[in-house]
């Protein structure tokens, strides 16, 4: 019997087919999935993350709000083009305590995963204000109401709780101070020490051009300004990666 003449047998018989291909499938489904029970993390550490400071992980959750992520991506692909234009590919680190993650699926706009350090505050606060105003041919709506919104909750705490419960690893330091840091890192009179060793690479200043009050703009901006300025990529070790 040749080897032809003994898979026409297998074709012939759908249950024989059936049993041989679940096997197959089987073994496939035991060589990818086992090897996860053994690992204590699928994600490869990288230096210099940090959870978001209180301001930063306010403003992200406005960035949700806002529905930013349908105009804009935060996942910079490892093409060529992609890394020519915003900078070091997205690693998976960047995104371990993002919750949810902002990845996206769309961009009508630019990829936003490395916007840190770009433009300054005043950019970004007269660029949400009016978009049109700094880029003519601009089709980004106006966000000019966060200006003037406050930042109104009592207590920001409850959002780093919310997010340690899903595993972000905020203190209960971090947690107790998350109003003073808050406040402390949209001052810029502000002593931010304390807030400055617990964030490191905070950025700190009065973000929309209104120091009198803290408003959405502040936090928004404060968001955008950290976006992919946390991993120091000189040191990053490029063929880690490919281990
Ligand atoms: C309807 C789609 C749309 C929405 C929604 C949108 N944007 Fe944009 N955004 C754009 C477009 C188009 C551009 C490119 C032109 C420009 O710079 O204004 C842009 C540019 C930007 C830039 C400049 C990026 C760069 O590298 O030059 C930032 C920052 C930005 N948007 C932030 C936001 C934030 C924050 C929100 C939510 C509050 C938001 N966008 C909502 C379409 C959108």
């Amino acid at each position: 019997m040749s080897l032809m003449d003994k898979h026409s047998v297998i074709e012939k018989n759908a249950t024989l087919l059936l049993a041989g291909s679940l096997l197959v499938v089987t073994i496939g489904g035991i060589v990818e999935i086992a090897p996860l029970f053994y690992l204590d993390n699928t994600i490869e550490k990288v230096e210099g993350m940090r959870p978001y400071s209180p301001l930063e992980l306010v403003g992200r959750n406005i960035y949700v709000r806002e529905g930013c992520y349908l105009c804009h991506s935060q996942m910079i692909r490892p093409f060529r083009d992609e890394v020519e234009r915003y900078g070091h590919y997205s690693l998976a680190a960047e995104s371990m305590y993002d919750h949810p993650f902002q990845w996206g699926s769309k961009r009508t706009g630019p990829d936003l995963a490395r916007v840190g350090d770009r433009y300054s505050n005043e950019w970004h606060t007269q660029h949400l204000t009016n978009p049109q105003s700094v880029v003519p041919e601009s089709i980004m709506p106006s966000y000019g109401f966060l200006k003037d919104t406050p930042l109104d909750v009592k207590d920001f705490s409850t959002h780093l709780v919310a997010n340690a419960d899903v595993g972000v690893p905020y203190t209960a330091e971090m947690i107790a101070n998350a109003n003073a840091d808050l406040k402390a890192q949209a001052d810029p009179a502000a002593d931010t020490t304390a807030l400055e060793k617990r964030y490191p690479k905070v950025k700190v200043g009065d973000f929309d051009g209104n120091p009198a009050q803290v408003t959405e703009m502040d936090a928004l901006v404060a968001y955008l300004q950290m976006l992919g300025t946390l991993v120091d990529f000189k040191n990053y070790d490029e063929s880690a990666g490919y281990r």
